[in-house]
């Protein structure tokens, strides 16, 4: 595991765009998974910029959904979908044969676990996952106590991700179960990227990254990362010793 620390969110964000597009450039068919949230945000915005003034050929490189709210839709401006669709996949406008997401309104959910775990392999896997951590150490819907050896599943969600997704919603919505990407798939990615900004994640990623590797904290897993990137802005890395 690698660790940098930026001065500012802005800092961070810009490193972070740059990590993708560098992705993009060393492989333009590559598959790369991303995670909705605040996180990322500026990012993805910076990405959208820097693909476009560059001229960066993007068309080939297929996107996969980190996770989404079961039982959302994807018309909910809450949804990781929405998120997506509004903040990178529609100003880029990729094609939709190489946007990969849970449709969580699926009749048979666990179906869409099947999919996604199909195209990852077909796609020769994952090259880059950018992800972000819950305030209960959670990865994408890999929530505490999760398995380290899982691929694609459903997931009940901790009281903390209920609570905390609220955020995302403008009036208060029942948010019981997930459908996310696994930690194995985590695991086997090329290159993983976890993202923490703000003094609110100081604690939660000091447990993750100082304290013991444990499946009680999933982002704890990017200790034994081989190619594990993670970066923090200074708030966020305020606890680390
Ligand atoms: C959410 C999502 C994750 C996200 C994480 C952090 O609940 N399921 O994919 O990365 O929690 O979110 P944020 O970046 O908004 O703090």
């Amino acid at each position: 595991m690698n660790l940098e620390i930026f001065d500012t969110y802005e800092i961070l964000s810009y490193n972070v765009a740059e990590q993708i597009i560098s992705a993009i450039i060393k492989k333009p068919e590559a598959l790369i998974c991303l995670a909705a949230g605040d996180t990322p945000k500026r990012s993805y915005e910076m990405l959208v910029q820097e693909l476009k003034a560059r001229k960066i050929d993007y068309g080939k490189v297929h996107f996969i959904g980190l996770d989404e709210w079961i039982g959302i839709s994807p018309e909910n401006p809450g949804s990781c979908q929405f998120f997506l669709r509004q903040t990178l996949l529609s100003p880029l406008e990729i094609n939709a044969e190489n946007i990969h997401l849970f449709n969580a309104m699926a009749e048979d959910i666990h179906k869409e676990c099947e999919k996604m775990d199909n195209i990852i392999e077909q796609l020769g896997g994952i090259d880059l996952i950018v992800v972000g951590i819950g305030m209960n150490g959670h990865i994408g819907f890999n929530e505490p106590g999760v398995s380290w050896n899982k691929n694609s599943h459903i997931a009940n969600l901790d009281e903390v991700t209920q609570k905390v997704g609220q955020k995302y919603f403008s009036t208060q919505t029942q948010l019981t179960q997930g459908i996310t990407i696994g930690l194995k798939q985590l695991l086997n990615a090329k290159t993983a990227l976890l993202l923490a900004n703000g003094l609110k994640k100081a604690s939660i990623i000091k447990k993750a990254l100082e304290e013991e590797m444990t499946e009680n904290i999933p982002a704890s897993i990017f200790q034994k990362h081989a190619n594990g990137l993670v970066f923090l802005d200074r708030e966020s890395s305020s606890g680390l010793s």
